[in-house]
């Protein structure tokens, strides 16, 4: 069943060891993303939509539980797993004495394509991402968001089926965010699905066309110092769902209804109450 879905996680749990304790990031996700979606994750800071994303894209190791990405179990197949998924961090980590061009065709080669065919996907990518005008320059002249731009560009060079992308519009204007929800769009509409954390609701309701709350914060056993829970968007009934096993509730988007006057082209109808999980209807 998980290989015709995007992404199926069952149970991930994370817990961070270190002198000072063990902090339990992530207290069991339960995700289900169909092919060709937009799906929205979201939670208050610290809520474990980074590690989660992490765990998923084979940058951490999963505590417990597992994860199929695009098909591949990640934990068993991880070089597999990332030829089929592209991803933006948080942090985006660009080499700022790299040229925008250069970056790419070097991601192109990493990933196996011959010069030619990585020459003709880094100008196609240039123009997807309107950087065109910039690519012979350093990186380290970029705008944030210009940087943001093209971090997603390389997220896409070797073309994947699933693309995960952590807060991609934190921290941009109003017109960059907007430009970033343009080409997520169009990234879409030709056939990749796309895995969003975001923390704006107004940006889950224009993009997802379903979306997951992550409703835990973290906690710390051993001798480590506790860390209090957070609020959230989630009601009180969503919250009490989340409190059994799980930190994940797919939820009803009246909270980001409430928040956002822009009417929701597609959530709305889509999302439903799920017990710690998100599904489709
Ligand atoms: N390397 C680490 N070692 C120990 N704890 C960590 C580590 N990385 C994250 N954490 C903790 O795990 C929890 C979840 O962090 P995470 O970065 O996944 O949250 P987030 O939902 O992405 O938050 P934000 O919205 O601020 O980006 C937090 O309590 C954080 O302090
Ligand atoms: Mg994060």
């Amino acid at each position: 069943m998980g290989a015709t879905l995007a992404v199926h996680a069952e149970g991930l749990v994370k817990h961070y060891r270190s002198r000072a304790g063990v902090v339990e990031a992530v207290r069991g996700v339960d995700l289900m993303v169909e092919g060709g979606e937009v799906f929205g994750f979201l939670g208050p800071n610290g809520a474990g939509k980074s590690t989660t994303v992490r765990m998923l894209t084979t940058l951490l190791s999963i505590t417990s539980g597992t994860a199929r990405v695009a098909g591949v179990e990640v934990t068993h197949e991880p070089d597999a797993a990332r030829r089929r998924i592209g991803v933006a961090l948080q942090e985006a980590g660009l080499d700022p004495r790299q040229t925008g061009r250069e970056l790419l065709v070097l991601q192109g080669r990493l990933f196996g394509l011959s010069t030619r065919d990585t020459s003709a996907r880094a100008e196609e990518l240039l123009e997807l991402v309107e950087l065109e005008e910039a690519a012979d320059r350093q990186i380290k002249g970029y705008s944030g968001g210009m940087k943001r731009r093209l971090d997603l560009a390389s997220a896409l060079v070797h073309e994947p089926d699933v693309l995960f992308l952590d807060e991609p519009t934190t921290g941009l204007d109003p017109a960059s965010r907007l430009t970033v929800w343009d080409e997520l769009r169009r990234i879409n509409r030709r056939g990749t699905t796309v895995f969003l954390t975001t923390q704006y609701l107004e940006e889950a309701d224009q993009l997802c066309d379903r979306l997951a709350v992550i409703d835990g914060a973290a906690g710390s056993s051993g001798k480590g110092r506790p860390h209090s829970s957070r609020p959230s968007s989630a009601s009180a009934r969503e919250r009490r769902a989340t409190q059994r096993s799980t930190t994940c509730s797919s939820t009803r988007p009246d909270a980001a209804a409430a928040a956002s006057p822009a009417t929701s082209r597609r959530c709305r109808r889509d999302i439903r109450v799920g017990a710690g999980t998100a599904r489709a209807p």
